[in-house]
């Protein structure tokens, strides 16, 4: 680096007077973190004066902050994984880690976990505010009129593999939906971003759902628009010779809850693919497919599945202290344990538990679940994890539920990515219509050679 090694002094003045530092937080309400930052650059002794809003300052505004080396392009922020910087103004979702608190557009998410459907919730998400009847109404049959997918989706499907994993066919099914709806592009059109919107909610399930036939061997079963969205979903995908498929109403509220737990999460590694992806104004088809991807990764929505295949493999009580002790040598990680956000227990974590209950009575206990609980029974009490602060994330029970309402392991990140597939749309839409939003371009700190001269060493064929 050219610059000298060098120090700020950082002030932010508060109202007496006094001196302290502070950390970007708390963004929903009135601004009681505004002011101004005072940093004085040690390297030249100059002051500079940065706004703060709303708990933070814009990256940018440090630019200014410069020595006199010509190649000096100005101080940036430098924060691999993002784990300090906001990168939009959201109205969506909110999440306080430490009290253990997630609303969606101001709603707790237990009370709409309780009262909600998926697509009431998918509708406020989007929206802003809860629908009304007649915008419900509209919404549901909208969705339900939607559900089918061209029959070349279905060709494409057959292409793949018998043990293709699910995620990969629903990622480039998905992506494949832009070729079908070329209208889609533009998306400045406010009317046909909403038929993109329905289109993706509603034909999600009807992917999902093919690629489980297509892994099992079995004939895909068409939607059926008689049904709701999740008595539907479970139609496609357990009806066999019956005339119509009557799901458990267990099961079928089960899944709704769980899909109301997963629709959003602000700006986690899908959901900000999505936005980046999107931001280069790509249709929705291909952004929504990058989102697929980054949840399909196990540190995120592929922890579910990860989840069950930890269980297994501890296989008895017994060795759960073993297994214990060995995430706490470092080899391995405790699955569907910590967040990057949550530093309380997970919200959602808890009405998954509470959840289980009720699908156990019905399928009797998982087999699993005596291991989960003696897992987070060790974890809490021990000082690894509670000085690190980690607790159940919403995936430690989830895949428990899912094994037991009979899908298969490798399926359950698709069930969270139709769940998703409603924030990652809704924040999509936010990101295209915020004035401020650009085509997103991180910076580097470049740390390889500087200039040096190619020499011919090996043979490619070049005269
Ligand atoms: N088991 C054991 N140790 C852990 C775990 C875990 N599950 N999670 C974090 N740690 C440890 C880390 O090794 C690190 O220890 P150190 O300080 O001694 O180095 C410390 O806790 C901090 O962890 P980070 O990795 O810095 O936390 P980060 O915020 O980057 O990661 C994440 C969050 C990815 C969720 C992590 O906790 C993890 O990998 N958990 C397991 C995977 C999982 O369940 N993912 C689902 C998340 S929820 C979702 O996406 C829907």
């Amino acid at each position: 680096m050219k610059n000298p090694p060098a120090r700020f002094r950082i002030e932010t003045p508060t109202k007496n007077g006094s001196s302290e530092m502070t950390t970007p937080g708390n963004t929903q309400s009135t601004d009681k973190t505004a002011g101004d930052l005072s940093i004085t650059d040690k390297r030249t002794n100059k002051n500079y004066d940065l706004s703060i809003k709303d708990g933070a300052i814009r990256a940018a505004d440090l630019r200014q902050i410069k020595t006199a080396d010509r190649d000096d392009v100005g101080l940036l922020s430098y924060d691999p994984a993002f784990m300090n910087t906001a990168s939009c103004r959201s109205s969506i979702t909110y999440i306080d880690g430490d009290k253990g608190i997630l609303r969606y557009r101001g709603y707790p998410i237990e009370q709409l976990a309780e009262k909600a459907s998926f697509l009431e919730v998918a509708w406020l998400l989007r929206h802003g505010e809860l629908p009304n009847q007649k915008e419900y109404d509209g919404f549901v049959h909208d969705i339900t009129y939607h559900t089918y997918v061209h029959e070349n989706i279905r060709n494409f499907l057959q292409g793949f593999r018998y043990d293709a994993h699910p995620m990969s066919m629903l990622q480039s099914s998905v992506a494949a939906l832009s070729s079908f709806y070329p209208e889609a592009r533009n998306i400045f059109d406010p009317e046909q971003r909403n038929i993109a919107v329905i289109r993706l909610l509603a034909k999600t399930p009807t992917i999902a759902a093919f690629s489980y036939r297509h892994s099992k061997g079995l004939p895909v079963v068409y939607p059926d628009n008689s049904l709701s969205y999740v008595e539907n979903f479970l139609s496609m995908i357990n009806r066999m010779t019956e005339p119509r498929y009557e799901a458990n109403p267990t099961f079928v509220r089960a899944l709704e809850i769980l899909f109301i737990l997963h629709a959003d999460h602000e700006q986690n590694c899908s959901t900000s693919s999505v936005r980046m992806v999107g931001s280069s104004h790509v249709d929705p088809f291909s952004a929504m497919s990058a989102g697929v991807a980054a949840l399909f990764g196990p540190l995120h929505g592929g922890a579910n599945e990860q989840v069950l295949r930890m269980i297994e493999e501890i296989g008895t009580i017994q060795n759960v202290p073993a297994f214990i002790e060995t995430v706490k040598s470092g080899s391995g990680k405790l699955m569907g344990f910590g967040h990057r956000v949550y530093k309380s227990y997970d919200p959602r974590a808890k009405i998954v538990k509470q959840l289980a209950d009720s699908v156990f009575k019905i399928t009797g206990v998982d087999r699993g679940l005596e291991i989960a609980l003696e897992l987070e029974r060790i974890a809490l009490q021990d000082d690894y994890f509670v000085s690190r602060k980690l607790y159940p994330n919403v995936d430690f029970y989830t895949g428990l539920i899912y094994r037991s309402m009979g899908f298969p392991t490798e399926f359950f990140t698709v069930l969270f990515a139709i769940a998703r597939m409603a924030g990652w749309l809704s924040q999509w839409e936010e990101m295209l219509l915020d004035k401020e939003q650009k085509i997103a371009r991180p910076r580097q700190i470049f740390t390889g050679h500087g200039e040096r001269q190619f020499k011919q060493t090996i043979n490619v064929g070049i005269k």
